[in-house]
């Protein structure tokens, strides 16, 4: 049996009519770049998200580093990153001219450990990006705390997390701001790079829609030099065909997990935890296993696909050479990368292909 890690062919096949609609609708229109697909998109994510302002942008990347300039955060800032997450989240400081300070993760959850982030701070440090990291809500309140009592604002790195739930609220809407990718294989992925970033602030909204938009104001005056970062008709409107079912998929992605936990239950491996505050949404199933190289093979043996996220924490790569850290500075990181492991995981999953797989992992780690 082949299992592949995403597929998003058979996404596409269950929506198929109004997806090819909605594109049909953008081109009928030519309505391809600042068209009422994008403001009828951000307004529905905003109202999904029970807050005020959506702003599109060209991808998830874009976001964070538009949030931070918005923000008025750069050179001679310090902005807290956890050292488990996607590249984006630090390399959007160092493009917004601030400088990253990491901090490791909790071993069980993959969060950034918010026991470790008040000795990471210093008179420079301006914000702390948490990212809701496969799924699962970083642990909010107590970064909002830390964030109060020091005067910092909060980004939160929602890429992972669409419609994820922390003690009954989105993630999403807890920080000053929050940004979101799109990129097709996240939980609400677009055709081709999306982002957005959300927001309660009046001000904050208007500034990233300016930066986003090469500063403009109105025609032909720019009040900052900005940036192209916008969200394309195209992908606005199929973002829109997809969201009434991002629900529905989440709830499939949790019934999958716990099956998934439940076929895995006699190995003697961690598998994915949650507090009984968190709603985790599963945009990637994690585990842990030993050898995981030679597990990999034999599972890619069996014509299943996994991933690796990520296979080296980002204060341990060559980019970040330049922080001169070592392992023991992450030691939960550094642990965590040579064990993890990411199961394929999406809404479409058969009962069927769960099991073929929690064989082949049986399996393969028996041997
Ligand atoms: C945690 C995290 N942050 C940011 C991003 C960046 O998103 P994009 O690929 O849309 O630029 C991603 C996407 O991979 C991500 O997983």
């Amino acid at each position: 049996m082949k299992i592949p890690f995403v597929d998003l062919k058979s996404q596409y096949l269950s929506i198929r009519a109004e997806i090819d609609g909605a594109i049909q609708s953008v081109i009928d229109e030519t309505a391809f770049i600042k068209s009422h697909f994008i403001g009828e998109f951000e307004a529905s994510f905003a109202s999904f998200l029970g807050i005020k302002h959506c702003i599109g942008c060209a991808n998830g990347t874009d976001a964070i580093e538009i949030a931070l300039r918005a923000l008025g955060i750069g050179p001679g800032d310090e902005v807290i990153v956890p050292a488990n997450t996607w590249i984006s989240t630090a390399e959007a400081v160092t493009t917004a001219g601030a400088t990253v300070v990491f901090v490791d993760n909790d071993p069980a959850l993959y969060t950034i450990d918010v026991t470790k982030i008040e000795e990471k701070l210093s008179p420079r440090t301006k914000a702390i990006i948490p990212v809701h990291l496969y799924g699962l809500p970083a642990e909010m309140d107590i970064i909002m705390d830390i964030a109060r009592f020091h005067n910092l604002k909060v980004i939160e790195d929602c890429a992972q997390s669409h419609g994820a739930t922390y003690k009954g609220k989105m993630t999403g809407t807890f920080g000053d701001m929050a940004t979101f990718s799109f990129f097709p294989g996240k939980n609400l992925g677009a055709y081709g790079d999306a982002g957005g970033i959300v927001t309660q602030s009046d001000e904050l909204a208007k500034m990233c829609r300016m930066i986003g938009d090469h500063g403009r104001l109105g025609k032909h005056d720019h009040g900052l030099e900005g940036r192209n970062s916008r969200l394309d008709g195209l992908q606005a409107a199929i973002l829109g065909a997809k969201l009434p079912h991002l629900a529905g998929w989440t709830e499939a992605r949790r019934r999958n997990a716990q099956a998934y936990s439940k076929l895995l239950s006699h190995l003697d491996i961690p598998l994915p935890t949650a507090p009984s505050h968190s709603h985790h949404v599963y945009h990637l199933y994690v585990v842990q296993v030993p050898e995981r190289e030679r597990v990999q093979e034999r599972l890619a043996e069996k014509g299943i696909a996994t991933g690796i996220h990520y296979p080296i924490a980002l204060p341990l790569l060559t980019a970040y050479q330049r922080l001169g850290h070592t392992e023991q500075d992450f030691p939960a990181a550094a642990r965590g990368q040579g064990r993890i492991l990411s199961l394929p995981m999406y809404p479409e999953l058969t009962a069927e292909q769960m099991q073929y797989v929690a064989d082949a992992l049986t399996n393969a780690l028996a041997k």
